[in-house]
């Protein structure tokens, strides 16, 4: 799903945006009626505080941070370098993935990350336990790096370290970020890929209300044509479902 490549030059959100009259009613909405109760259930179900916390650094730019019941959802620092390259060590890890070449790649990565939250105010966010220093992972929105037929579209992506999976991490990080790209960016939709054997991640798109779109599985234009990884299936989510799902 996520790449260390470079993150694209330009990615207005603008093809993704709910339409003006949706936007006002979604304001309107907002804390009275429908979304108030969308609020409402996404932090009961997934623990997500949606919204989170917005910071103005003193050059303006806009940063993310927020929490969920049990995580913290961060920009990235260097103390995470070192956890982040035992994740990208781990062979269970990198199962399904490209995994990043050396200590100087994790970096690299690590910076386009944060460049990708200054230009677009989103991104992965390193995830944190509220209970213990140090990241365990990784989740967020991305633009997608690459073109495809269903692009210009932001991706959910996520990866955690092995210690920490089957509790529900996962899930947690990713409904506050479905939020977030829904409520905070008004994404009409959100999608994700992953090799078809990935088990784990697509349970996860499914759990999260995603769905399969069959028809939209798709050769990743990043990996060889030999590669056995290199079929990808697509998931989606649009808003409009994602709210529906909410509310039942
Ligand atoms: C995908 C990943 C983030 C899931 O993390 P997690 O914290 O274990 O996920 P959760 O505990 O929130 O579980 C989410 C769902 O996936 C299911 N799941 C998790 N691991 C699974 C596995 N190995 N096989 C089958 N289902 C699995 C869970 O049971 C749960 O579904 P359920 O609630 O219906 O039972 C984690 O496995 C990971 O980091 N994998 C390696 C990186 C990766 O492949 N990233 C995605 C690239 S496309």
């Amino acid at each position: 799903m996520l790449q260390e490549e470079r993150i694209p030059e330009s990615a207005t959100r603008q093809p993704w945006h709910i339409s003006e009259l949706e936007r006002q009613s979604t304001v309107e909405n907002d804390g009275r009626g429908v979304l108030g109760k969308v609020v409402q259930r996404a932090s009961k179900e997934g623990g997500s505080s949606i919204g989170g916390a917005l910071h103005f650094l003193a050059d303006g730019e806009l940063l993310m941070e927020s929490r969920t019941k049990r995580l913290l959802l961060r920009e990235w620092k260097d103390e995470d370098i070192e956890p982040l390259a035992r994740m990208n060590d781990d062979p269970r890890v990198v199962r399904y993935l490209a995994r990043l070449a050396d200590r100087n790649a994790i970096e690299v990565w690590i910076n386009a990350q944060r460049e990708h939250f200054k230009k677009h105010g989103y991104g992965l966010w390193a995830l944190e336990r509220l209970d213990i220093a140090g990241s365990i992972g990784f989740c967020g929105l991305v633009n997608v790096p690459y073109q495809a037929h269903f692009t210009p579209a932001v991706e959910i992506a996520w990866r955690l370290h092995p210690d920490w999976w089957g509790r529900g991490y996962a899930t947690e990080a990713a409904v506050a970020a479905l939020a977030f790209g829904f409520q905070n960016l008004k994404l009409n939709q959100i999608v994700a890929n992953a090799a078809g054997d990935n088990v784990a991640s697509r349970r996860l798109m499914e759990r999260i209300g995603m769905s399969h779109d069959p028809k939209g599985d798709f050769d990743h234009p990043f990996k060889a044509v030999d590669d056995p990884l290199r079929r990808q299936v697509l998931y989606r989510l649009l808003y409009q479902d994602w709210r529906q799902k909410l509310q039942k």
